[in-house]
């Protein structure tokens, strides 16, 4: 069995982070959230890796290297435009070649990872396994509809009007038939060739595909709020760990990961917090649900219910809260005047400030 793994797309939803960096490496806990991904499919037995790469090929592939510390051996598949997901598995073939396998969306994350499904899959004669799970806004997903007897009765994407709230979870398990289906199929009306046309095609052409109920969390970090909730999600499950320098005047409470070279002064932390190497937490009050990454400084600050990236610094703000912060961001308090906002922001970014 292989796993093909997708890091490709466009990443809208995320902008202005995905202008300059790969959605699916944005970090979860300080972990990009593809590591997980990966980190999955080594434990459900898998070691032979396809990863689909776009426009962030060279940082992906900084990142995850030959695949070698995951004890996975990665091949990289170039993708020359987001063309969907199926198009994916189209370009893939080769890699693929005949055997089963299972199709993990980068930006995805399973809580119980995917061990059992792979399991599940394995021993059944299934030509596709799809995962479904009730969600509150099935508009924004892959939406199926079943029948009394817990068959697929209907797939579309995004669709305006929904008509179960049963979306479909990032991966899948195919047999070689999908290779029939991904050429069979034409691209939708948004232009894309859509994995829900496949998998409805090997329906309507009598091949066995298997539908099943995820009751674990699950989340497609595509939205802001998502990534910030799996943030929270990840964060609980933390071990308490302090190697960095905490000083006599700070208070840490809660499960808090302070790495090597970091240092907490006269600060308050409220646990669930992670802060990254190197990075310097003075006179503020940082937690609970926060990620903080390497080598960043935080002076005066109140944040929380955030992700912040690398060699970022937030100087004499409070109340920063639901943020994601890129990499190398500056926000400080304005010192001309107090009423006044003054802002030098990115394309595509979103900022809510005090009226
Ligand atoms: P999506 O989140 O559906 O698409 P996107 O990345 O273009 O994001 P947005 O809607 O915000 O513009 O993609 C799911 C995953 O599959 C994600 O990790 C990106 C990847 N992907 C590819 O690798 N190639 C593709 O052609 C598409 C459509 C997605």
């Amino acid at each position: 069995m292989k796993a093909l793994v997708l890091a490709g797309g466009k990443g809208t939803r995320l902008r202005p982070l995905t202008h300059t960096s790969a959605k699916q490496l944005v970090p979860i806990a300080n972990k990009p959230i593809l590591y997980y991904g990966l980190e999955a499919i080594r434990d459900a037995g898998i070691r032979s890796v396809g990863i689909i790469v776009g426009d962030t090929a060279r940082e992906v592939r900084e990142a995850v290297g030959d695949g070698s510390r995951f004890g996975l051996e990665v091949t990289y598949i170039p993708q020359e435009e987001p063309l969907g997901l199926a198009h994916c598995v189209l370009i893939a073939r080769e890699f693929l070649g005949d055997e089963p396998f299972v199709m993990y969306l980068g930006d995805n994350f399973l809580v119980d990872g995917i061990a059992d499904l792979v399991d599940a899959f394995r021993g059944a004669d299934h030509d596709a396994q799809i995962l479904l799970t009730k969600v509150a806004e099935p508009r924004f997903y892959g939406v199926a509809e079943l029948g009394p007897d817990g068959e697929i009765v209907a797939l579309e994407e995004k669709p305006v009007h929904p008509r179960s709230d049963l979306a479909i979870v990032g991966v899948y398990t195919f047999s070689p038939a999908i290779h029939e289906a991904v050429r069979a199929i034409r691209p939708s009306a948004r232009g894309e060739l859509e994995i829900t046309d496949a998998i409805r095609w090997l329906v309507d052409h009598g091949f066995r595909v298997h539908s099943h109920l995820v009751s674990g969390y699950w989340k497609d970090t595509g939205r802001l709020q998502d990534m910030l909730e799996c943030n929270e999600i990840v964060l609980q499950t933390i071990e308490h760990d302090v190697r960095g320098t905490v000083d006599g005047f700070s208070e840490i409470s809660g499960r808090v990961v302070i790495a090597p070279g970091a240092l907490v002064e006269n600060s308050v932390i409220r646990g669930p917090v992670v802060l990254g190497a190197n990075t310097k937490i003075s006179g503020s009050c940082i937690g609970p649900y926060t990620s903080i990454g390497e080598g960043c400084v935080l002076e005066g600050a109140e944040v929380e219910y955030s992700i912040i990236l690398g060699e970022s610094s937030i100087t004499g703000v409070r109340g920063l809260t639901n943020s994601l912060i890129g990499r190398n961001v500056e926000v400080t308090r304005s010192m001309d005047s107090p009423h006044v906002n003054q802002l030098m922001v990115g394309d595509h970014s979103k900022i809510q400030v005090r009226a």
